[in-house]
């Protein structure tokens, strides 16, 4: 989709959108209009009320400016979210490809309704995210996407929102669609070939440890969790080197299990091919630093993604196994199926050790408790840093990926001691079972504000329980990438 700026609505367009709050018998900020076609939409108007996610298209017999026009409704004023403009806009753009059009227009709202910054930009991300699908593995293709003219007034600042809001909407479309790939055509190789290609495009230094380097190395959670795959574990660091040299970076750290079948402690049937999403916080990783050297922040982050894949072939590690981790600790391990803070632990503590970080933020499809604390549209925040929980908690108000605090005191540590080693893999019984699994990741590092995003529930969409929104279609949401991505502008 290519999207251009216009100041007015004067050149012709397919469909000419426009927004129109609930009970207001106006289209926000439509010109003059002849009296045919306004009496037309002043009866539209009445029946649509301007609800919430109503779309009505109303043919113009004159053609003069618009073939239709859209009116779009975003509810009551006092009820508009940072979310409104991009949940509807999303809903015009999967309309106008409905219509098979060419191209359409969108007005966007006056400052009264929401500030012009955050309007573009949520119609640009609403608009883009809402045309992807993913149709790789069909014959059958979506139609090609429309193209986008955003009505506003131009200004410098506008110019520089839409660029912005275009690679983020690119970094979370980008995300969605490496997650959403089957598990047979997405293996730890396939992520580090991806990472290799983004930062080769994007002037990013890229280093990938395989085996026998990651044994050697002493990275213990990821080659006893790999073992019992063909397909071999890889260590993925992507580096953008873009602010000043001595300045500490944020570490990403992102789990990605191409495939978790629990390994031996074997997980049951039902849903397990949802497991080719335990690789999402990985592809989060992936997206945000795509974005993050696209928009070249004048900032240093490293992405880091553990990958493996999590089988129970002839040589997988085995409930009872004592590893060694990368930072020393020995682990007991009680459940195959806990394989993700294992291999966490090791990128976690590699990423301190390498580059004693600013911060650090890990992302995971970590634990099923997490869905059954906070449902499929809250993440579950963990950290040992209250600044840094804030500053993240605020920008996920920006952008609408909500995360919810979980507590991590001494008590909680004190659950995954073990009999036999410094630590086990699983906590006790179900109890708190993302705060534990957090406890582990915590154990992993020394001092560095660090905070662990859960996002189990919310990596895709999981049936009714996540509520529906155009912009994410059945399949990877890309969650977190909006929400870093905007943490990290605000730097
Ligand atoms: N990848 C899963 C967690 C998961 C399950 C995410 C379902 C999304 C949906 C993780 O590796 C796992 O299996 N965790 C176990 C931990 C347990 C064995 C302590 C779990 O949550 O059951
Ligand atoms: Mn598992
Ligand atoms: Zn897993």
């Amino acid at each position: 989709m290519k999207i251009k700026v216009e100041s007015s609505a004067k050149r012709k367009t397919e469909l000419l959108c426009g927004f129109v709050l609930e009970d207001s018998n106006k289209v926000l900020g439509l010109p003059k209009v002849d009296a045919k076609t306004s009496s037309s939409i002043n009866q539209s108007l009445k029946d649509m009320n301007g609800k919430l996610g109503k779309l009505t298209i109303i043919p113009i017999p004159s053609k003069k400016q618009a073939q239709r026009i859209l009116l779009a409704g975003i509810g009551k004023k006092e009820n508009i979210t940072n979310d409104t403009i991009r949940f509807v806009s999303g809903k015009i753009a999967q309309t106008a490809r409905e219509l098979k059009l060419k191209e359409f227009s969108i007005i966007t709202p006056p400052t009264f309704v929401n500030d012009s910054i955050s309007s573009v930009s949520q119609i640009v991300e609403g608009a883009k995210m809402s045309l992807y699908k993913f149709d790789k593995f069909k014959a059958e293709k979506i139609e090609k996407s429309p193209d986008m003219t955003i009505i506003v007034s131009k200004s410098s600042k506008i110019s520089k929102a839409i660029k912005i809001a275009e690679a983020v909407a690119d970094g979370a479309i980008f995300t969605k669609s490496i997650g959403n790939l089957p598990p047979n055509e997405c293996t730890p190789t396939t992520l580090a070939n991806f990472a290799k290609n983004i930062s080769k495009k994007n002037k990013m230094k890229c280093s990938v440890i395989s085996q026998p380097e990651l044994k050697k190395k002493g990275f213990g959670g990821i080659t006893a969790v790999g073992k019992g795959s063909k397909n071999e574990p890889k260590l993925i660091t992507m580096e953008h080197n873009n602010g000043p040299k001595n300045q500490k970076p944020i570490v990403l750290v992102g789990k990605a299990v191409t495939f978790d079948t629990g390994g031996i402690s074997l997980k049951p049937g039902q849903s397990m091919d949802e497991m080719k999403f335990d690789k999402c916080g990985g592809c989060t990783v992936l997206g945000i630093m795509k974005s993050v050297s696209e928009l070249k922040l004048p900032i240093n982050v490293v992405g880091i993604i553990p990958s493996v894949e999590n089988m129970p072939g002839g040589e997988a590690y085995r409930p009872g196994d004592i590893i060694k981790l990368y930072n020393g600790k020995t682990a007991e391990i009680l459940n195959t199926d806990a394989e993700g803070r294992l291999i966490l632990a090791d990128a976690l503590a590699y990423g301190e050790k390498q580059y004693s970080p600013k911060a650090i933020i890990d992302f995971a499809t970590l634990t099923g408790a997490c869905i059954i604390a906070l449902g499929n549209n809250v993440a579950a925040i963990v950290s040992n840093n209250n600044q840094l929980t804030e500053k993240i908690t605020k920008s996920s108000k920006s952008t609408t990926e909500e995360v919810w605090e979980l507590p991590l005191t001494q008590d909680y540590m004190d659950m995954i001691k073990s009999d036999v080693a410094d630590i086990k893999n699983i906590g006790i019984g179900r109890a708190a079972g993302t705060i534990t699994a957090a406890a582990f990741l915590k154990s992993a590092i020394k001092d560095t504000p660090w905070a662990h995003l859960d996002i189990a529930g919310v990596a895709w969409t999981q049936g009714a329980a996540t509520k529906d929104k155009p912009y994410n279609p059945k399949g990877a949401t890309g969650f977190g990438v909006r929400l870093i991505l905007d943490y990290l502008q605000k730097l």
